[in-house]
């Protein structure tokens, strides 16, 4: 496969790139992998397959109650990595960055914390058309436990969010807005600023699903200052199994704990216990460190390519995979717009998307099909699943254009 490089993009030098990631050479069904299922997760760099490695060869200890120098280093490169997270998403306090398993475990613990807290029967949540079933189910869980509300932000015919209609939405019983910031299914990105002035003026707590706008987008939270925010390591170019849980600062007191064990306090008997301050009192147990250490590795990549050159770069692939899908009659494509977070969903007129995506398999071409986790948003477009084409920083025009000629032909195979 001729596989040579022409990205217009100045920022980017993405052959040089692609060298940071040995998965690229690897051969699926014969053919050079073409990997577009980024949004599911993304591939690692060396740097941070290595900072794990260097991690479990070097300073393998378990954290935070050792007086053993692998002990305390290991908590300095642990305690690093919040700080590393803090700084790139412009906290100013590292405490408020508490390290999770990813956004689905984030999402839970502020449901579960509120659902102990602040919301009561009758009370209502407020989410979009959007969102992933880890933005869904732990609202619902606690509503239909106890008589709460979920209500939905609807799609305007060109998928877009009814932005609008949110003034109608919000009631004096609105509690919670939890929207993502990107829609993983059609790449779509949520007007944050106007959301969120409008909870504040209703003094609205707000939850952003940062899942697939932190791997594609800069995201300021000091500038956005929602209550919570949440995202997962391993859409970041990190390893799976950790996560980000931002909250504001007033949270780290008040907001009740969903889990809790070692290393969550400072001191217990079995009448009482004293909890810790900051983000400790979130993570009970032995956290995942290497996990931590390459997170901050993932993100210490990101930063040295620049994210808004990735965002640059990726909005590139987009447009040029939506101009080439738009000429091909057999294609509907959902959510087309041209600000969209490295993400494009379409479905062959009379195929079925895994038809789609096995056979585009047989060609290296790794692609996801199905609902994406976003059933209700299927039954809102009345469609069962779509093909979604999801990019990352290593992907090329190259491979667009290898894509859409063995698209081509899975058309032609289908007819
Ligand atoms: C928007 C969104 N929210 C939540 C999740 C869940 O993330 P995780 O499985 O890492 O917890 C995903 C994963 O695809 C997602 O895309």
């Amino acid at each position: 496969m001729e596989m040579k490089t022409v990205d217009s993009n100045i920022h980017l030098d993405v052959e040089a790139i692609r060298l940071n990631f040995p998965i690229l050479t690897k051969k699926v069904n014969g053919q050079t992998l073409v990997y577009f299922d980024n949004g599911a997760t993304v591939q690692k760099p060396i740097a941070v397959i290595d900072a794990i490695n260097d991690y479990y060869s070097h300073y393998n200890a378990n954290i935070h109650r050792g007086v053993h120098t692998l002990s305390r280093e290991a908590t300095e490169l642990f305690e690093q990595a919040r700080q590393t997270v803090a700084a790139h998403f412009r906290v100013v306090n590292p405490q408020q960055c508490i390290f999770t398993a990813g956004t689905t475990d984030g999402i839970n613990m502020i449901a579960q914390g509120l659902a102990k807290s602040i919301l009561k029967p009758g009370d209502e949540i407020l989410l979009t058309a959007y969102e992933h079933h880890s933005n869904i189910l732990p609202w619902q869980l606690w509503a239909h436990e106890n008589g709460g509300v979920l209500k939905v932000i609807p799609l305007l015919s060109n998928h877009s969010l009814d932005i609008d209609s949110i003034s109608t939405l919000i009631t004096a019983k609105t509690k919670v807005i939890a929207v993502t910031q990107v829609s993983n299914t059609l790449g779509l990105i949520t007007p944050l600023e106007p959301l969120l002035k409008l909870a504040k003026q209703h003094g609205i707590i707000t939850v952003i699903d940062g899942a697939q706008a932190a791997p594609h987008l800069p995201v300021d939270l000091t500038a956005l200052n929602p209550d919570f925010f949440v995202c997962s390591a391993h859409k970041m170019y990190g390893p799976t199994g950790i996560g980000l849980l931002y909250m504001r600062e007033q949270w780290l007191k008040t907001l009740p704990m969903a889990k809790t064990g070692g290393g969550t306090i400072k001191t217990v008997s079995f009448e009482k216990t004293e909890y810790a301050e900051g983000a400790l009192r979130f993570e009970p147990g032995t956290p995942h460190i290497a996990g931590a250490v390459g997170f901050a590795a993932a993100l210490k990549f990101m930063n040295a390519v620049g994210v808004s050159n990735i965002y640059q770069h990726e909005t590139e692939l987009v447009n040029e995979a939506q101009h080439q899908l738009l000429q091909l009659p057999e294609v509907e494509i959902y959510g087309q717009s041209e600000h969209k977070a490295g993400v494009i969903s379409f479905n062959l007129k009379n195929a079925h998307p895994f038809d789609v995506g096995t056979l585009l398999d047989k060609y290296g071409i790794a692609v996801r099909t199905g609902h994406h986790c976003t059933q209700p948003l299927m039954q809102l477009l009345g469609i069962q699943g779509t093909v979604r084409a999801s990019f990352a920083v290593y992907n090329t025009k190259a491979e667009v254009h290898h894509f859409i000629e063995k698209l081509k032909r899975v058309i032609h195979l289908l007819a």
